[in-house]
């Protein structure tokens, strides 16, 4: 940010300043009644609106009285919405929202007829919430507004905006907002009155030319043990099997690679050369991750053969995509299977051994949802709760959510 404006910063204002500067600036095209923001509280001003504003804490409604709101509300009671149509006599004209869940319907209900509701909040969005339509009979309209977006797909319109904000501020018709600037040193101070919402208008991180910042040397991983086994199920192909070259990149000489198909499967002769290369044995398992027995079996026999496993990464899965209406119990299992009975089999059947790791490759899906894939998010959502049961128990257990990766094996088809 400071690198952006730096160049072309307000005459008279500094760069940690500039940097407080509310990007909200640029997104208030409408009336405003109700706001969000000390950026939006600036423009309701200039364009001679009345403005409503809740906020969440004492702290912050004493914030916005002193910076002049004639009302503020407590947005974590739904009761604001009541409150207002009293204060206005009917409703506003413009709700700008950031609030979440229940609020936002209460936030249409504070609206008059023909008006318009601005969400800036993007967690119901990309939740997927439903929203209910009865407020809507009053020829009500719904904006969502990105800004980031705004920045990335129209560019020109972005920076057209930020020159009339820029163009405000040097001529004093928007203030600053309050902010507080750390030093670069306390970073994790900054970050954390964000996470917990300690913060009155914005936080800036600053460099100072005197005081040095501290850098943490990467702690070095330890190699892993070139007498253990490493048992990746799904090891095959894709992600697990990208994940056998790096533990062998790693020092691991010892692969159980399990996957329905063994070395059947299309990418496992070349894998199975590159290990074998750089002096690895990986071994391919043609084996179901849900068949306890030969699970079990491979998990003895590699103790029975001095190389115990001393790390399981938990890779394998089976799609079958679909809306939920075309889903049969029989289309669920298959999907769960794979990823569901084969962690708690592997769960199960290490618990003698004496791992350093225990990983499962759990999805983005599980937090955000995916579309045709519930049975998958459920799945990946299993694995994740799984892992905390295990660290919860002392044990080793990591469930990493990977976004969407392109592996030579992730074709669209797949
Ligand atoms: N690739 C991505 O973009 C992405 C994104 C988020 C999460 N992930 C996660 O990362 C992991 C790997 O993904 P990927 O895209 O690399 O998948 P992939 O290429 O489709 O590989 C899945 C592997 O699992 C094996 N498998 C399926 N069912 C099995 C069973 N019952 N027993 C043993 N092996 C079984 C398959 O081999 P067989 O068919 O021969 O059994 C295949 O080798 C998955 O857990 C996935 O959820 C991947």
């Amino acid at each position: 940010m400071l690198t952006d404006v730096s160049d072309d910063l307000p005459r008279g204002l500094r760069p940690t300043t500039t940097t407080s500067i509310p990007k909200d600036c640029h997104a208030s095209p409408f009336d405003l009644r109700l706001q969000v923001g000390g950026g939006s509280l600036r423009y309701a001003r200039h364009i001679g609106a009345r403005v409503i504003a809740t906020a969440g804490s004492p702290a912050k409604r004493d914030l916005l009285r002193a910076l002049g709101v004639e009302h503020v509300l407590n947005s974590r009671d739904l009761s604001f919405a009541h409150d207002v149509r009293k204060l206005t006599g009917g409703g506003v004209d413009v709700v700008l929202n950031s609030l979440a869940g229940e609020a936002i319907g209460r936030g249409l209900e504070c609206l008059r007829l023909g008006d318009r509701f601005v969400e800036l909040g993007k967690r119901d969005i990309y939740a997927n919430s439903p929203l209910l339509l009865r407020p809507f009979r009053n020829n009500l309209s719904y904006h969502a507004v990105d800004i980031t977006r705004l920045i990335a797909d129209t560019p020109a319109e972005a920076a057209a905006a930020f020159a009339t904000v820029t163009g405000r501020i040097t001529d004093g018709t928007y203030r600053p907002l309050p902010h507080r600037a750390y030093l670069a040193g306390r970073v994790a101070e900054a970050l954390s009155s964000l996470r917990h919402s300690r913060h009155l208008g914005k936080v800036v991180v600053t460099f100072s030319g005197t005081e040095p910042v501290e850098v943490h040397q990467r702690a070095d991983h330890a190699p892993l043990d070139p007498a253990a086994t490493y048992l990746i199920s799904g090891g095959l192909s894709g992600l697990g099997a990208a994940t056998a070259r790096h533990l062998v990149d790693r020092g691991a000489r010892h692969l159980a690679l399990i996957g329905r198909r063994g070395a059947g499967s299309p990418e496992a002769s070349a894998l199975l050369e590159d290990l074998d290369r750089q002096g690895a044995d990986a071994v391919a398992h043609a084996a179901d991750v849900t068949d306890r027995q030969v699970i079990t079996r491979i998990v003895r026999e590699a103790a029975e053969q001095g190389r115990p496993v001393r790390g399981i990464v938990h890779a394998a899965m089976q799609l079958d995509d679909a809306p939920l209406d075309e889903l049969t119990p029989d289309r669920i299992r298959r999907v769960l299977a794979a990823k569901v009975h084969g962690a708690r089999i592997l769960d199960e059947v290490s618990r003698d051994c004496e791992l350093d790791f225990f990983v499962a490759y759990s999805s983005v899906a599980a937090l955000v949802g995916n579309l045709h894939q519930a049975p998958y998010a459920a799945a990946n959502l299993y694995l994740e709760s799984l892992m905390r049961r295990r660290r919860a128990e002392g044990r080793p257990g990591l469930a990493l959510a990977w976004g969407g990766i392109s592996t030579p094996a992730t074709s669209p088809a797949r």
